[in-house]
This record gives structure tokens, sequence and C-alpha cells, in this order.
């Protein structure tokens, strides 16, 4: 075994879909203001299903696409910031759910860097233990740690789930990498926070909802995804035009913009899908990677660029061939 591949790629999206237009209802804001601001018309958000149910969803979907038995698969990772709970893991729950009774599960938590970092630990912990099969999964109910009363994050948030099956190749395919937190920024977006009751008799505990200060997030998004794009094509001697698509997480349809102006990309070669979905964290990249290849809009030779940036804060660029 030289390298990891990704074989299959599936996504679940609860069927409830929320306008801007029926935001505006509950809230102060209006679909002009957000579509101008982040590029997002409506999102997914989750009546039912918890994170789990979403990510063992994807699973199933992943195990018929490749068609053998989930006892086969050695590793399961789920990336989320919104768990069912704080122990048992999604990941545990989606393999007890699926059957995977031989596969190691456990969470990553690195917000919307997630699947970015999950691929690199699957792919790193693979050639370490000889690994044939492992799954990554970024599933989230971000619905659940949304204050509804705050316009300035509860417009930005959607649920959703996408995944990737990995198997053992022996062509190269993972050519590039870029890893980076930036722990002493962690402020400008929190979400769970788990408070400490003053008396603990007195039962006290919640979660805090989303804060965040996009001022800075965006700041730190429009500087460091393109240094870490250009970082991670550096060290492997790819050029930016040898690039066939950046699949960055979706977060704001103008970052994006700005990421391909400062890369000096044509915006084509970004795709989109924060108008149907908004910044669905963790699942982001694994939903839009799904879609294009399940729309063929990535072929077979394609080299990728996914960058993911969020929460931490953290940023993760992986330079794939296909
Ligand atoms: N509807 C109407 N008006 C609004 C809304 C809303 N939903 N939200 C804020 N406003 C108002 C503000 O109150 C403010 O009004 P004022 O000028 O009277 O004070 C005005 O709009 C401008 O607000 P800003 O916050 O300055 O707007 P900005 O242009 O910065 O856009 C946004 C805000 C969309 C959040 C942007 O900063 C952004 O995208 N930041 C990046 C966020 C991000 O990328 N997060 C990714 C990480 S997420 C993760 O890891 C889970």
């Amino acid at each position: 075994m030289r390298d990891i591949k990704i074989t299959a790629a599936s996504t679940s999206i609860p069927s409830q879909t929320i306008s801007n237009q029926q935001l505006s209802e509950i809230m102060d804001t209006s679909d002009e203001w957000i579509t101008k601001r982040t590029g997002i018309k409506s999102r997914h958000i989750s009546n039912k299903e918890n994170t789990s149910d979403l990510a063992s969803n994807v699973a199933n979907k992943l195990l018929k696409q490749v068609n053998w038995q989930a006892e086969k698969l050695d590793l399961i990772i789920v990336a989320t910031m919104s768990p069912d709970n704080m122990t048992p893991s999604t990941a545990a729950m989606v393999q007890g759910n699926v059957g995977a009774v031989n596969a190691l599960a456990f969470d990553i938590s690195a917000a919307c860097s997630g699947f970015s970092y999950g691929l690199s630990i699957a792919h790193d912990l693979m050639l370490a233990n000889n690994y044939q099969k492992a799954m990554v999964i970024g599933a989230e109910v971000l619905s659940k740690l949304i204050d509804w009363k705050d316009r300035s994050t509860a417009v930005l948030f959607g649920d959703g789930a996408g995944g990737v099956i990995l198997e053992s190749s022996n062509e190269n395919h993972f050519l590039g990498k870029d890893l980076k937190t930036f722990g002493q920024l962690g402020d400008n977006l929190i979400a769970g926070h788990t408070s400490i009751a003053e008396d603990f008799r007195k039962n006290d505990h919640h979660l805090s909802a989303f804060q965040m200060d996009g001022r800075e997030v965006y700041k730190f998004a429009t500087k460091s995804v393109p240094n870490s794009i250009i970082s991670a094509t550096k060290c492997v001697k790819i050029a930016l035009d040898q690039i066939d698509h950046y699949l960055l997480h979706q977060a704001n349809s103008r970052i994006i913009d700005q990421v391909a102006r400062k890369l000096k990309q044509p915006i084509d070669k970004f795709p989109i899908n924060i108008n149907e979905y908004g910044n669905t964290a963790a699942a982001s990249e694994a939903i839009l990677l799904a879609e294009c290849i399940e729309k063929e809009v990535i072929k077979k030779g394609d080299v990728i660029a996914l960058s993911g940036f969020g929460g931490g804060l953290t940023i993760a660029t992986i330079i794939y061939k296909f």
C-alpha cells in the first residue's frame, strides 16, 4: 500500500428547508441583507434527526455504494461541533448503528476545519496501522446551538452531513496538506460553552448558543485560507494553476470571492452551494465534495484543494488527486 484513496462519497440532508423570507418573519432581518452579505438563500433545519442520525444515514449510504459489509471497516471518524452527547461519541454511535464491529471510532472537534482534519488523521492512521478501509464523516445539527433571537448568527448556519470512504491504494492521491490552530483567537467563535454552577446543589448547568465576532473571523479567513492553500501547494511543488477545483468551507460567498481574487484564480474553479445549505461547519466541505463528485464536476485525474476554517480558530487544507 502506498497511499489512501476516496472510493465513495455521500450526504444526508434534513428535508425541512427554511428560507431567508421565513426567517425574516421571526426576526429583524431580510432576504436582501442575508443574500448580499453571505450568499445564503435558505438552509436545511432538522426537526427530528440528531447528529448521529444524519451521520449514520451517510454511513449506510456509503456502505451501499461500495457494496461491502460494515465489519470490514477499520476506522470511523466523525467531525462535529454539535454531537448528540459528550459521550458516547457520535462516531461510536455510528459504529454501533451500522454494525462496524471491527472499527475504531472517535470524534474530532475542529469546527469547520473538522472534515479536512479528519481526512488527514484517517490518512495517517491508516498508513501507520495498515488499515484498509475507513470512513470520515462531517455531521452537524447546528440548529441546536443557535439563539433564534440573535440575528447576527441565526441566519448563517444550517444542518446536514456528508462523508467519504477511504481505502488503501497503490497510487498517490493525498499530495499535500497544511493544518494549523490559532488558539489565541479562539474567543472569536464560541458555541456550546459549559458553565460551572456557583452552587453545585442548584443543578444549574446549560450549554451556550453561538457567539461570534463575524468581522474578526472574516479577516482571519480571507488572510489564512490563501496562506494555507499556498503552503500546502508549495511543499509539494504544485502551482496554483494546476489545481482544478478549490473546495472551500461554505461560510460566506464573499470570503470565497476574496480568496479567489487573492490566489488570482478564476471564480469558476470554486464550486459553491452555500445558497442552499448555509454554513454547515464540519459537514460543509463533505457535502460540497460529494455533490461535485456526483455531478461529475470533479473528474478522474483532477487535483482539488479542500480548505476549511473556523472555530478554534483552525485552518486545514488538503491537496488531493482523483
Ligand atoms: N439582518 C439584518 N441586519 C443584520 C443582521 C441580519 N441577520 N445581522 C447583523 N445585522 C446588522 C448589524 O446589526 C449591523 O448594523 P449596524 O451597522 O446598524 O450596527 C450591520 O448589519 C452590519 O453588521 P456586521 O456584523 O458588520 O456585518 P458584516 O458585513 O461583517 O457581515 C457576517 C456579518 C456575515 C457574519 C460576516 O462578518 C461574516 O461572514 N463573517 C465570517 C463568519 C464566518 O466565516 N464564520 C465561519 C466560521 S463558522 C464555524 O467555525 C462554525
